[in-house]
């Protein structure tokens, strides 16, 4: 097991394009940390140059206090997790987990194989599985072979690079589970690089999120979510994505297209002399106002709204509502969308709303939300105004401490199905 750590990083290629520009990055021993972001924003390249695939242009990749920038990879003792067609369908479980002992010739006896084959299959469950060939597996089962070959050789972090990317949506999600449950009870340091930001969430102790080979943030998921640093995060992080709209500061009110709100004293402060600004609020902080009491109504601003479209997923219905952005805020938007891999900038509101909602297409619906959700966001530099650090830290804290406490919990089953496996003496 390791810490990595990553200073300064560069990747330059043949071109001299920065693959990847200065990355700063401290993985504690382990840690489940998260590379995100859209395609060809350089994650590939990164995880490359920690396993020693790629060489590293400049800066310094440290594994356990050892710079490795020029270890082999087999000496870096790391292990890369394929996806599960990386499996060999001719070989049974065992002979697949065997396989990388059995690749460095001579080195281990047949007996240390077995030994070492045994372990891993005991911490994996699939002991009862080795006999067997992939294909007469579930999809879990295999993911859980393919980590196998990744510990039996000790390996002190493993890494992942977009294992799950071409699987069909249910089984993406029990891989997902599995890669979590796995990891947490191993204990071991891993660094897993995803596209898709809802498996960054869901499977991160730690999200770095990447733009053009550049670090945006690093933080538990929560920060990012409720704690973005700029556009680019803000847009990125969160489904369906932050619905952006221009903000005019007119005296006491922000000027929004489809609502006025009264500017309160905090946002004023962040705002500055700026007149014009980007509004960042989240399809899921607004609200069918008839659903809401009116004691809650109060609190927050109200608006009517031309839907255009409704779309109705069971537990939740999207509303898109059409406005019309404004002139000086239109090619920083254009240019995040174009970052983000969106399909054309949207100049629709989206609103998740709750399935007791009875808004349809076509509807004028009143709307509302709390403006202590919005986020006010530069146009120029895309930074968020309304960021705000202590509450970063602190939700990174609690996660902190809930993988501490997740970790604990996961080693105690650990141990209890060690006892209970160990016949008496
Ligand atoms: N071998 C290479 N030679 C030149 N350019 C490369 C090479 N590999 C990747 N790149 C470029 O580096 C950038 C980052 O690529 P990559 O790390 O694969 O991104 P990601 O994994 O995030 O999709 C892209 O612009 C890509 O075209
Ligand atoms: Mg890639």
């Amino acid at each position: 097991m390791a810490a990595i750590t990553l200073s300064h990083v560069v990747k330059k290629y043949g071109d001299g394009y920065p693959a990847v520009n200065d990355v700063s990055l401290d993985i504690k021993d382990g840690e489940f940390v998260i590379l995100v972001g859209p395609s060809g924003c350089g994650k590939s390249t990164l995880l490359r140059m920690v396993v020693g695939l790629e060489d590293i242009s400049d800066g310094e990749i440290v594994i356990d206090g050892d710079v490795v920038n020029d270890k082999a990879p087999r000496d870096r003792k790391l292990a890369m997790v394929f996806q599960n067609y990386a499996l060999y369908p001719h070989l049974t479980v065992y002979e697949n987990i065997a396989f990388p002992l059995r690749l460095e010739k001579g080195r281990y006896s047949e007996d240390e194989i077995r030994t070492r084959v045994q372990k891993a299959a005991d911490t994996l469950e699939l002991n009862e599985h080795l006999e067997r060939k992939p294909a007469n597996l579930s999809g879990g089962q295999r993911q859980r072979v393919a980590m196998g070959r990744a510990i039996v050789r000790d390996a002190r972090a493993f890494l992942f690079d977009e294992p799950l990317s071409n699987l069909d949506a249910k089984l993406r999600g029990q891989m997902r589970t599995e890669i979590s449950r796995m990891q947490r009870r191993l204990g071991t340091t891993t660094i897993y690089v995803t596209h898709d930001q809802t498996e960054a969430l869901t499977l991160g102790d730690r999200v770095a999120v990447l733009k053009k080979g550049v670090l945006q943030q690093a933080a538990s998921p929560r920060a990012l979510y409720e704690q973005p640093v700029n556009l680019f995060v803000a847009g990125f992080i969160g489904s369906p994505p932050m619905n952006f709209l221009p903000g005019q500061v007119e005296g006491d009110v922000l000027r929004m297209p489809l609502a006025d709100v009264p500017l309160s004293e905090g946002l004023r402060r962040r705002i500055g002399d700026r007149k014009l600004v980007i509004v960042g609020l989240r399809p899921e902080h607004l609200e069918d106002a008839d659903t809401l009491d009116e004691a809650t109504a109060a609190k927050g601003v109200t608006f009517e709204a031309d839907v255009d479209v409704v779309e109705w997923l069971g537990a939740e219905l999207y509303a898109y509502i059409p406005f019309e952005t404004r002139e000086e805020v239109r090619g920083t938007l254009e240019e995040l969308d174009r970052d983000l891999d969106g399909e054309g900038m949207r100049t629709q509101l989206v609103a998740a709303l709750g399935a007791e909602s009875h808004v349809r297409d076509g509807d004028v619906a009143e709307l509302w939300f709390d403006p202590s959700r919005l986020m006010v966001f530069d146009p120029e530099t895309g930074d968020n105004l309304t960021y705000d650090e202590e509450a970063a830290r602190a939700a990174d804290a609690e996660s902190e401490s809930e993988r501490a406490r997740a970790l604990e919990r996961a080693q105690r089953r650990e141990a209890r199905r060690a006892e209970r496996s160990t016949p008496a003496a």
